[in-house]
Parts: structure tokens; C-alpha cells; sequence
């Protein structure tokens, strides 16, 4: 294949995945994204193996076909619930890949480097393997944390920021010494110092970040994800790489930012740690909120009443709809409902569920008109004209504590008000807290109705009655 061909390829992939991402940012034109993005990337695959490997055809295959099994197997079995652990994991594979192809190049003497270029190809080198580094351990971490296999309580060291700030002076040091390196032995030895310290400063980072600021990690490494891919584009000279990479790590540098904004938190902060965690200074965030005797349960015969009863209902989704798989029978909950002539409408909190956009794509999926599902801050000044709001398996983005108590962890955290609405139903299994492990004062409120247990059952429950 000439090298015209492959340059027009990738400049035909780089557009694919341009409108792709476009495609993605709104639900009715997402599936068309995913198109586009799967074309550049046949086209991208395509253009390489047939264009750029010269050789060990063999050994790529082999490596593909076994990566390939492994994605399908895993993309068939992961359950909606798992998908932010899995894009964890993924996240992980892309620093680590960065790292080794670091190492790679380092180690290929093929091409000789001198002056000024050589000082280039180090630097490529040495910043590919620190975000690779950071990026992988970072994701690993994230992983463990999310799918609760370590807790999602943050670590806060003493003198953490001292200990970020010596971190990040040794790597310095380190990259300086690299460039200046006498032989490549000095230099292999300062190479493997900075990438333990990439990595402790990926474990540290997101040991230290509360449980309720989650969602900006799991962003912020997919920008780092990007960077890395990026940086390993510059190693490789593959311009494609370096243009994906750039279009992942800014895509997700705005997320995060939008994401921050979504949660009333500061970037830096975050970064630096230490969010969501006054609790562990004094007041105990687990305590309850209130008293059990204030708690009012009510049956699944007179929710479907009061639904009946009411003109405007507002449905609040959590992340317990997507472990209930309850989003088929609130579909056809709202259905019923609108059929009767209520006024039936979903509000979206950005951070419900456990990724961006969770709820939206549950939604999508139950054939959800687009039309009466709305993000969180055009309906939140709604809620008194509300008559019923039906909290579904949702817990801190409904938590008046992010507005009421000054020391919680979610304090400031933008939430969904139901209880400024007439009546609210909340429908979960038991008074456990959410993800933030955090009482909610709402399930007290003298308006609020408890439909204990697990949200599909309690759904088809009321649809039975309705
Ligand atoms: P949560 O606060 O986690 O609350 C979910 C609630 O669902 C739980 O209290 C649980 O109570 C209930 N539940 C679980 N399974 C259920 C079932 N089968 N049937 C009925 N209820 C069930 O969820 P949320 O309100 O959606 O808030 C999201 C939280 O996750 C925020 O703290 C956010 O920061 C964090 N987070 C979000 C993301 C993104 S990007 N969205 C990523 C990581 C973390 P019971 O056990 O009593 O049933």
C-alpha cells in the first residue's frame, strides 16, 4: 500500500472518529456515532496491517485473534451494572500498553537519534511511559474501586500533598538525568525509577479520592487514556494514533470538567484528593438521618392509586433500577400512565447510575420517548408543581444532605429536589445509603412513602394495580 493510500485511510478514520464523537453527544444520533466510529477503526486496522507491519504476520494475528476472543467474551458477558469497572480495566490496558511500547523503543537501536532529535525521541519516550504508568496503575486502582473489591473509602496519608509534590519533583529530576544520560544502562536504571514512581502516583491519586467523586476519576483516566495513546503515537511516529489519542484525551479532559461541574467540585481538588471525606474528620456520615419511626412504608396498591390520582409525575432514576433491569416495566409504567392522561416525566441527575449517561442509555433501550426525559437543571425548579415523584433504586443524587449539612461528604453536590413536590415514593430494598455512604434525610420527610424492595417486582406490582 503507498503511503498516499494509508495517509488518506487514517485522514478518513481521524473524520469517522470526529463524527463519531459528535454522534455520541446526543442520544437520537448515538447509534449512528457508534457506526462511524466502528468504520474508522476497520478502516484504521485495515490500513496498518496491510500498510505499515512488514512483518511477523503470523504473531499480530495470533495476538488479535486471542485480544478479539477475550473482548467479545467479555463485552457478551458484562452485565450494564459492571460497564464503568470494565472501561476501568480497558483504561488500564491502554497505560500499559504506552509503557511497554516506551520500553520497546527505548530498547530498538534500529534508528539512531542524535542532537536535537534525540532529545525530542527521549522526551517522547519519557512522558509516554510516565502517563502509560500513571494511567495504568491509576485505572487498576478504579477498577478494585468500583467493582468494590477494595474499599471506596479515601486513603488520606499525612502530608499527602507533600508527598505528591516529592513525586513530582523526582520524576522531574528523573526526566532531566534521562535526556543527559551518559549510557543507556544509566539511563534503562532512571527509566524504571520514574516508572515506580508513575505508578505509586497513580495508586495514591485515586486511593485518595471519595467514594462521591468517582465519576470524575473514572473521566479523568479516560483522558489520561488518550494522552497515553497519544504519546504512543508520537513514539511510533503513527500519526492516527497521535490524532485518536488527542481526540480521546480532550473529549475526556471536557468531561471531566463537565462532570465536576455536574458534582460543584473543583478539578484541582479533586486531582489533589481528599473530596468527600470531612466526614472522617468529625461528623459520622453512615449516621442516620433520622428516625426509624418517621419512616412511612407504603404498598404497591396505593402508589398505583396515587399515581392515578395525580396530573404530573416525575420520574427519578437510580442506579438500583439498572441492578432491578427495572427500565423495561418503568417504560411501560409511564405508558400506562400517560395513556390515563397523566403528565409523565423523567429527570436525568448527571452523575446517576455508575458512568455518564447510565440512566439515558437504560432508557434509550426501553424506548423511552426523548421528548419527556430532561437533565436535572431544566426540571429541578419544577418540583412544586409536581404531584407524585417515583424514586427509582436512586439515593445520592436525591439526597437533601448535599444542600442541608454543611460537613457531608456530598455537601454542594447539586441534587434532584422531589421533596419540594407533593408527595414522594421512594422504591428500594432496604434504608441502606448509596454510593457515598451516606444517610438520606429524605426517606424521613413527612412527605416521602418508602415501596420497599427490589424495583423491577415493586414496578410490576403497581402495574398489576394500575
Ligand atoms: P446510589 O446513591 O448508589 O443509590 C442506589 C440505591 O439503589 C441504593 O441506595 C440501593 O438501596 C438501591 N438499590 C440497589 N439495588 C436495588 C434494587 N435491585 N432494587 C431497588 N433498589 C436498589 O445511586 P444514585 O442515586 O444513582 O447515585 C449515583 C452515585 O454513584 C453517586 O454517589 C455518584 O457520585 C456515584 N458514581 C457515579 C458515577 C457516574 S459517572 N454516574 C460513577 C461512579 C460513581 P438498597 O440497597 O436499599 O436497595
Amino acid at each position: 500500500m503507498s503511503e498516499g493510500i494509508i495517509t488518506m485511510a487514517y485522514l478518513g478514520a481521524s473524520i469517522l472518529f470526529i463524527l463519531a464523537l459528535s454522534g455520541l453527544s446526543n442520544q437520537e444520533t448515538a447509534r449512528r456515532g457508534n457506526y462511524f466510529g466502528m468504520s474508522g477503526m476497520a478502516i484504521a486496522l485495515l490500513a496498518t496491517i496491510l500498510g505499515i507491519v512488514t512483518a511477523n504476520y503470523i504473531l499480530m494475528f495470533a495476538c488479535i485473534a486471542i485480544g478479539g476472543v477475550i473482548g467479545l467474551v467479555l463485552a457478551k458477558k458484562v452485565e450494564m451494572t459492571q460497564m464503568p469497572e470494565l472501561v476501568a480495566i480497558l483504561h488500564s490496558l491502554v497505560g500499559l500498553a504506552a509503557v511497554v511500547v516506551g520500553f520497546g523503543t527505548f530498547l530498538d537501536h534500529s534508528v539512531v537519534f542524535s542532537g536535537v532529535e534525540k532529545t525530542i525521541h527521549n522526551v517522547e519516550i519519557y512522558l509516554g511511559i510516565l502517563i502509560g504508568a500513571l494511567t495504568f496503575s491509576g485505572s487498576v486502582v478504579a477498577y478494585l474501586k468500583l467493582s468494590a473489591k477494595i474499599g471506596g473509602k479515601p486513603l488520606l496519608l499525612p502530608g499527602r500533598h507533600f508527598l505528591n509534590l516529592i513525586l513530582l519533583l523526582g520524576a522531574i529530576t528523573c526526566m532531566v538525568q534521562f535526556v543527559n544520560a551518559a549510557d543507556d544502562t544509566q539511563a534503562l536504571n532512571l527509566l524504571l525509577v520514574m516508572t515506580a514512581i508513575s505508578l505509586l502516583f497513580g495508586i495514591h491519586m485515586v486511593l485518595a479520592i471519595g467514594g462521591a467523586d468517582m465519576p470524575v476519576v473514572v473521566s479523568m483516566l479516560n483522558s489520561y487514556s488518550g494522552w497515553a495513546a497519544a504519546a504512543t503515537g508520537f513514539m511510533l511516529s503513527n500519526d492516527l494514533l497521535i490524532v485518536i489519542g488527542a481526540l480521546v484525551g480532550s473529549s475526556g479532559a471536557i468531561l471531566s470538567y463537565i462532570m465536576c461541574r455536574a458534582m460543584n467540585r473543583k478539578f484541582l481538588s479533586v486531582i489533589a484528593g481528599g473530596f468527600g471525606t470531612t466526614s472522617s474528620k468529625g461528623a459520622d456520615s453512615s449516621a442516620s438521618a433520622g428516625s426509624e419511626a418517621d419512616v412511612q412504608a407504603i404498598d404497591a396498591e396505593s402508589v398505583a392509586n396515587m399515581l392515578l390520582a395525580a396530573k404530573k409525575v416525575m420520574i427519578l432514576p437510580g442506579y438500583g433500577m439498572a441492578v432491578a433491569q427495572a427500565q423495561h416495566s418503568v417504560f411501560e409504567m409511564s405508558r400506562k400512565l400517560r395513556e390515563a392522561g397523566v403528565d409523565v416525566r423523567f429527570g436525568i441527575h448527571p452523575v446517576a447510575g455508575r458512568m455518564p449517561g447510565h440512566m439515558n442509555v437504560l432508557l434509550a433501550e426501553a424506548r423511552v420517548p426523548y421528548d419527556i426525559v430532561f437533565e436535572m437543571e431544566e426540571i429541578n425548579e419544577d418540583f412544586p408543581n409536581v404531584d407524585v415523584s417515583i424514586v427509582i433504586g436512586a439515593n445520592d443524587i436525591v439526597n437533601p444532605a448535599a444542600q442541608e449539612v454543611p460537613d457531608s461528604p456530598i455537601a454542594g453536590m447539586p441534587v434532584l429536589e422531589p421533596w419540594l413536590g407533593k408527595t414522594t415514593v421512594v422504591l428500594k430494598r432496604s434504608m441502606a445509603s448509596g454510593y457515598a455512604g451516606v444517610d438520606n434525610p429524605l426517606f424521613y420527610k413527612e412527605n416521602t412513602r418508602m415501596l420497599f424492595g427490589d424495583a423491577k417486582s415493586s414496578i410490576d406490582e403497581v402495574l398489576k394495580n394500575l
